[in-house]
């Protein structure tokens, strides 16, 4: 995995407009400071989408329905997906995700509160399409919180939906939460929050992308940058080069690389779009699913819903 991912950091560090994918935030630390940012005022998503799932928990087990297994897209610390054990009742636990140590540590714990459930930890990068061979009979239930679809580019996440469709065969569904437009400055704070959280998790990156590649990124040389896009409805996270840096980037195999970049110069690590409930409906629709609940808070910041799978005719 380590050679694929550094080919990936060289192309991506060495184009036009320089970026990182964010998959490199989520080593142990940076799985950690994220965690923490789900814990502050300004970052609403985590506390308002526990507030739609503890508000509505037995009307969406209701529309969930029997669960063989449960998939859990991008686990974590498995917790969100701990809370819904009770009411959805799942009789495997599957828990994805590309932080290894992390998962496994977190599967283990919540296999000692619930000992009934068959759980297993995969390492799996989201990025790369999905398939599920061994699970083929069985009615899954992929659950994706966190709005991390808002991750993808919309093109990205319609590719995903409809793979995750395709997975569930005519019989299981989507429970997924997603972040919704709202005013400017509550969605600037959210990314630029006042302990500079948001800015440590964003510079973290630099250091794992030394641990995997060897690479010297000193993050006293670069700030973080983060700003609501609104014509393309997205927050965008950057870091900004505060003075000339250059460098180097070993080639672990392949040639070694040196990159030049100027004061001000942009790397770009994360895009995080803001959807309307209509379109982000209508988008699952379009993918494969059908019969779409879908509920929200009263400030309507987030959306959760539960998409079917469409069955097969
Ligand atoms: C994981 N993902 C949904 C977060 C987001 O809001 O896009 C990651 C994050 N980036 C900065 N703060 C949180």
């Amino acid at each position: 995995m380590k050679k694929i991912l550094t080919q990936e950091l060289h192309l991506s560090l060495s184009a036009d407009v320089p970026s990182i994918s964010p998959k490199f935030f989520y080593d142990e630390i940076g799985s950690h400071l994220f965690d923490v940012i789900t814990l502050l005022e300004e970052y609403y998503q985590t506390r308002t989408e526990k507030y739609i799932m503890d508000s509505y928990q037995g009307v969406i087990a209701d529309a969930v329905g029997s669960c063989d297994v449960l998939l859990d897209l991008g686990a974590g610390n498995c917790a969100k997906a701990g809370r819904l054990f009770n009411s959805i009742k799942p009789r495997q636990y599957r828990a994805l995700d590309i932080s290894k140590e992390y998962l496994e540590a977190a599967v283990a714990d919540l296999q000692k509160q619930f000992p009934h459930i068959d759980m297993q930890a995969q390492e799996i990068d989201l990025s790369l399409p999905l398939a599920f061979p061994d699970l083929q009979e069985l009615r899954k239930i992929f659950f994706f919180p966190g709005s991390s679809i808002g991750n993808y580019d919309p093109k990205q996440a319609d590719q995903f939906f409809i793979n995750l469709a395709n997975e569930c065969n005519g019989n299981g569904g989507l429970l997924i939460g997603v972040d919704l437009v709202k005013d400017l400055d509550t969605l600037n704070h959210a990314y630029n929050d006042s302990l500079g959280v948001t800015a440590a998790f964003n510079l973290n990156i630099l250091l794992n992308v030394n641990r995997i590649t060897g690479s010297n990124f000193n993050i006293r040389d670069w700030e973080h940058y983060a700003f609501f896009n609104a014509s393309q409805s997205r927050i965008e996270m950057h870091l900004r080069a505060l003075s000339d840096v250059q460098v180097h980037l070993p080639g672990n195999g392949a040639e070694d690389q040196l990159i030049s970049f100027s004061a001000g110069d942009l790397i770009h690590t994360e895009n995080s779009y803001k959807y309307t409930q209509d379109h982000f409906i209508e988008k699952l629709g379009n993918a494969g699913f059908d019969h779409i609940h879908s509920w929200t808070d009263p400030q309507e910041h987030f959306l959760v819903c539960f998409a079917n799978a469409k069955k097969m005719s």
